[in-house]
């Protein structure tokens, strides 16, 4: 661990030329980038080895948290405890009724802390509580718990350049005491977050390896196209078998005919074919992940690139994957090198275990953008004023 901190102790606004510490396919679009950075001695970030950060749970300094009884939401506020003290009879408990989300809060190189698309984690957070009979969080309180969390801890926001972020978990639980299959009389909101480094690993950009699950992670009609807690808990097998054959991860085919590609455990996958097309799986079953979709559009629009999403085969268009990528906020952007199914590692394309120059184009882009070094045209990133 560094002894140091890692905040910069300057005490008042200081010109730094940015594009000198970026790299020049990270370089932005725009001129002018001499930009103006206030340090606040106030904030000093925590003396952590941010470069080699794991995906773990770090204890930050507050959370937000606020309740639903009675038909209302109170105020919420934040509290200083990571303990939440649940009545053994909770729903959330027993019977799975709860949903999260995930997000990332980064550090941009003029000291912006920015969210990806948070409107849409609110909006898929709604449809969770929707489907499992819990209230919905209104926009203002989910933006306001998250923009509380981050700013609260920024001193455990990561610093530009270190290639960690803050990772935000906000949450919706049953609560309260109930016995029969009935839906909680009460419910909290919570948003807790922590400084996190990459999910599969290695950072940056590396290869990972999935294995085939014999397990369904979701029935055709079920939740698997909710953030819901429920789909994780029955994973957890099928990730310990797929790590178990030296897999990063477990990949589920749909679980009707075991036959196209439906997601990993954490991620949606991408597929890049030999005519040049980049593929994802259009299944109900699988969640609709913000950074595939993001992908997407970032890859027909900017790249020029055919995307298509529709079912995929995998045992017969296998053969026609150049690469392949899982994609999520924890995973970001992590190239495929092998597959495991029908009792064999298959190569996917012929990379090896090398980044293939599709992944690598998107990945430039989706993280440029995240981090703010690139234009935002399409107003993805919401600032949080510190
Ligand atoms: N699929 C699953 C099962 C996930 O847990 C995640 C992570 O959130 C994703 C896909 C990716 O979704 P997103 O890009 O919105 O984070
Ligand atoms: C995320 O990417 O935010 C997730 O929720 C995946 C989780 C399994 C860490």
């Amino acid at each position: 661990m560094h002894s140091e901190p890692v905040t910069a102790s300057l005490s008042g606004p200081a010109s730094i030329d940015i594009s000198t510490f970026l790299p020049d396919n990270r370089r932005p679009r725009d001129t002018g980038f001499i930009v103006d950075v206030k340090v606040n001695m106030q904030m000093e970030k925590k003396a952590l080895d941010w470069a080699n950060l794991g995906f773990q749970y770090q204890r930050t300094d507050s959370r937000y948290s606020a309740n639903w009884s009675q038909g209302s939401w109170n105020e919420g506020k934040l509290v200083g405890s990571e303990m939440i003290a649940v009545h053994e009879g909770a729903p959330s408990l027993h019977y799975a009724q709860q949903c999260f989300e995930g997000m990332k809060a980064q550090a941009a190189p003029d000291g912006r802390v920015l969210l990806f698309r948070p409107d849409l984690n609110c909006e898929r957070m709604s449809q969770a509580a929707a489907r499992l009979l819990m209230p919905a969080v209104p926009t203002e309180l989910f933006m306001h718990g998250v923009e509380e969390a981050v700013r609260a801890n920024y001193a455990w926001i990561p610093p530009y350049g270190s290639g960690a972020s803050l990772y935000i978990r906000p949450m919706l639980i049953g609560l309260g005491e109930n016995l029969g299959l009935k839906p909680a009389k009460e419910f909290e909101f919570r948003v807790f977050v922590s400084p996190v480094g990459p999910y599969y690993k290695q950072a940056g950009l590396s290869v990972i390896s999935l294995a085939v699950s014999d397990v369904d992670r979701a029935a055709p009609k079920g939740t698997g196209s909710y953030k819901v807690g429920a789909n994780y808990a029955g994973g957890l097998l099928a990730t310990k078998l797929a790590q178990e054959i030296g897999a990063n991860e477990a990949l589920y085919l749909d679980a009707r005919e075991s036959r196209y590609i439906d997601e990993a455990g954490s991620a949606n996958i991408l597929i890049s074919t030999e005519d040049g097309v980049l593929l994802t799986p259009k299944s109900d079953a699988i969640l609709p992940s913000i950074t595939r979709r993001s992908i997407m559009t970032l890859a027909a629009e900017e790249l020029g690139m055919s995307t298509e999403e529709r079912p995929i085969d995998l045992r017969a268009e296998f053969a026609t994957f150049q690469e392949a990528g899982a994609c999520g906020t924890a995973a970001v952007l992590s190239p495929i090198g092998k597959i495991w199914f029908d009792g064999q590692w298959n190569e996917v394309g012929d990379a090896g275990s090398e980044v293939g120059p599709t992944m690598q184009k998107v990945y430039d882009l989706l993280v440029g953008i995240q981090k703010g070094e690139l234009d935002d045209e399409r107003g993805w990133c919401h600032e949080v004023r510190i």
